[in-house]
């Protein structure tokens, strides 16, 4: 048995076969994740000691990272006692993930290629979660995706979500073509640590492109419920797509000082707003980076590329945080 000490000086038991990932959650503590396969780079960490992967592969990281000694928690386990430069979440700590049954809702079209389904949980057992976080859920054959929470915890319990078709999808083809009012299915979760951590900064930037505004939805009740959290805050929504009805909502913002800017990448003559992409546009504003946090979720290619650029202009590399939607058929 390994022992991994993070940069907080805590520290837990490895065991052979075990995530470091997994180890943490075992053991009580919550490391940064989001897809949990190897394939976003959230749970990136440098260190010092000898690990092996287990799951996966880290192709994700970069040759600069893998040389200089980085690794994702979620692919590897501890050959030896381990340091890692990362700590963990403690406002996840008390948040259990559960598997639950519930029934849908309600659902309505939001775009041609996009609805939003509501799904109500049993009334005793409701969902705690962190506005911003994400669930699987598991329909009637057993196929499983994950959905972010469109949603702040309401007194009903119920969950909103914003769901895409995806090509050939098959859970697309039950959301698109078998849906009914009261179809019982069964959701695993919360997961995910893509919730609002670091108010900090002076500047709080937003960026999403398609369905990834559904956590940012999420976080913006939330600023809306305790507009405490971002008093002599300057706050930003970037929402890219590429038509018009990629943009199918106006985010409520309450009395706010938020700024809401869709961008289209591809507009079509009548659009008047912003065109290219959220990160371009972003950076573009000369909006202070050295003094901001952005939360980022959307399509892994704005996200890598949302990260690079940022972090060059003087984003702090630790005030980046991302939810990448992976797809899956
Ligand atoms: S790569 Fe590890 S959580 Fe996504």
């Amino acid at each position: 048995m390994s022992t991994v000490t993070l940069s907080n000086e805590k520290t837990f038991p490895c065991e052979p076969g075990v995530t470091i990932l997994d180890s943490a959650k075992k053991h009580g503590l919550v490391l940064e994740y989001s897809c949990r396969s190897g394939r976003c780079g959230v749970c990136k960490a440098q260190v010092v000691g000898e690990t092996e992967v287990i799951h996966h592969d880290e192709s994700v990281l970069s040759p600069e990272e893998v040389a200089s000694g980085h690794i994702l928690t979620c692919c590897r386990t501890a050959l030896s006692d381990i340091r890692l430069d990362i700590e963990d979440l403690g406002q996840f700590a008390d948040i259990k993930s559960k598997t639950l049954p519930c029934r849908v809702d309600s659902f309505r079209r939001l775009a041609d290629d996009v609805i939003e389904v509501v799904l109500r949980l049993p009334p005793k057992d409701p969902l705690n979660y962190l506005p911003g976080q994400y669930v699987d859920i598991i329909g009637k054959s057993g196929v499983r995706r994950s959905y972010s929470i469109a949603n702040i915890p309401r007194q009903d319990g119920k969950l909103e979500f914003q769901v895409r078709q995806v090509k050939d999808g098959v859970m697309s083809q039950y959301w698109f073509e078998e849906l009914a009012s009261n179809d019982l299915l069964r959701l695993e979760g919360p997961k995910g640590t893509f919730a609002l951590r670091n108010t900090t900064p002076t500047n709080l930037i937003f960026l999403a492109t398609g369905t990834g505004i559904a956590p940012v939805k999420a976080i913006l009740e939330q600023l809306i419920a305790d507009p405490g959290l971002v008093a002599g805050k300057k706050v930003w929504v970037y929402w890219g797509g590429r038509h018009g009805q990629d943009i199918y909502l106006t985010p409520e913002l309450g009395s706010l000082p938020i700024a809401f800017i869709p961008v289209l990448s591809r507009p079509d003559s009548s659009w008047e707003g912003r065109t290219g992409y959220v990160q371009d546009v972003l950076v573009h504003d000369e909006i202070d980076l050295a003094d901001a946090v952005v939360y980022a979720c959307g399509s892994e290619h704005m996200i890598h590329s949302a990260k690079e650029k940022l972090v060059t202009l003087g984003l702090p590399h630790k005030n980046f945080y991302s939810d990448a939607f992976v797809s899956s058929n």
